[in-house]
């Protein structure tokens, strides 16, 4: 018995003394293992007489029970002091600054594309959208081209193989269908602008097959040309961040518009340099119009009662001209340290509080 009440307190010790799990389980293999201390005193019961069992039996199940009771507690403390270490270890302070290190770059036709949507939803317009992949009838009849008409050669399409009806979808040629759909889906008055990408057969110095649009529509009962010209100085302004925008109108054709212009901006290209809002050169920007009475038609709207306006941006010329890119190619070039060079803070988006760029 003197040899169990000793085994007991140098295993009670070991258990309380164990520093970590691995210590603890090594006290357990020794004291409860296959040969450990309390499983070899458990084999020796088959040898005992009947009296001695009676006595050494329960004492020493006692002992086991007891260890292990020991053991299950100590654990339970070892294991809450162990994931106490590893909270603390991974503790991740969300107060701490970003490291300086800028990896990720903002292109400057998506901050173009954030500015000047931060200064429409200023006047009042909102964001709509459409799908890339258009049908004809969204890109092109319901915008008042006649079919076979030459002018849906004009826009160099990417047409789409052959779907199971015998027709052709198409990679949009400009940001125009987003009036359709939403003319078709929702009542005026309408002032939405709807940015997204377009794409074109072409390729060179100043066309690329993809590039962006910012179409804008203005459905109301009174709108006319005043209103049109008004928004775009406006808002050309507030984009070149200058109050001496010059713009004119030149007579065009579109056949969803009419009467249709282009917009040319007053620049300076004296010197090589191209500065806006200075000097006597023109430099063409936009095309725009009165949404002509069919769109209006085709789209459910009764023309004696809705007049409106609309206008596409070239978005990627805009960040150009801003931000003093020379060649339209190297914005889709995908190179970083491009992207290094020109490339804005995404944590410093355009709003209107703290300013666009
Ligand atoms: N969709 C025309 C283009 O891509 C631009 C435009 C938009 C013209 C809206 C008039 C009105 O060239």
């Amino acid at each position: 018995m003197t040899d169990l009440t000793s085994l007991e307190a140098q295993l009670t010790a070991a258990v309380t003394g164990a520093i970590d799990l691995a210590a603890l389980d090594a006290v357990r293999v020794a004291a409860l293992g296959k040969t450990g201390s309390i499983s070899n005193l458990l084999k020796s019961l088959g040898a005992m007489s009947p009296d001695e069992r009676k006595t050494a039996g329960p004492a020493i199940n006692g002992l086991r029970d007891k260890i292990q009771g020991l053991i299950a507690e100590r654990k339970a403390v070892l294991e809450g002091q162990a994931l106490e270490g590893k909270l603390a270890a991974e503790r991740l302070d969300l107060t701490l600054p970003a490291p300086p290190r800028r990896k990720g770059q903002v292109h400057p036709t998506m901050q173009a594309f954030d500015e000047l949507i931060c200064i429409f939803a200023e006047l009042g317009f909102a964001v709509a959208e459409g799908p890339d992949i258009e049908d004809d009838f969204h890109n092109f009849t319901a915008l008042n081209f006649p079919p076979k008409h030459p002018a849906r050669d004009m826009h160099d399409t990417f047409f789409l193989q052959e779907g199971p009806d015998g027709t052709r979808k198409v990679l949009r040629t400009h940001t125009s269908p987003v009036q359709v759909r939403t003319m078709m889906s929702q009542s005026p008055p309408i002032r939405i602008v709807a940015p997204g990408r377009t794409y074109r057969k072409d390729s060179d110095q100043t066309h690329t097959p993809m590039f962006h649009q910012i179409e804008g529509l203005v459905i109301d009962r009174d709108t006319h040309m005043g209103h049109l010209k008004w928004t775009l100085e406006t808002v050309l302004a507030r984009y070149f961040e200058t109050d001496a925008v010059t713009t004119r109108f030149r007579p065009h054709h579109f056949p969803f518009t009419e009467p249709s212009a282009e917009m040319d901006v007053g620049c300076d290209r004296s010197g090589g340099g191209l500065k806006i809002g200075q000097g006597s050169d023109w430099l063409e920007i936009l095309g725009c119009g009165m949404v002509h009475p069919n769109v209006l038609r085709n789209c459910g709207l009764d023309p004696d009662e809705w007049q409106g306006f609309a206008f596409g941006f070239g978005v990627d010329r805009l960040a150009m001209l801003k931000y003093g890119v020379p060649d339209l190619r190297d914005m889709f070039a995908a190179d970083t340290r491009w992207l290094q060079h020109y490339g804005f803070s995404a944590f410093a988006a355009p709003n209107p509080a703290s300013g666009l760029s």
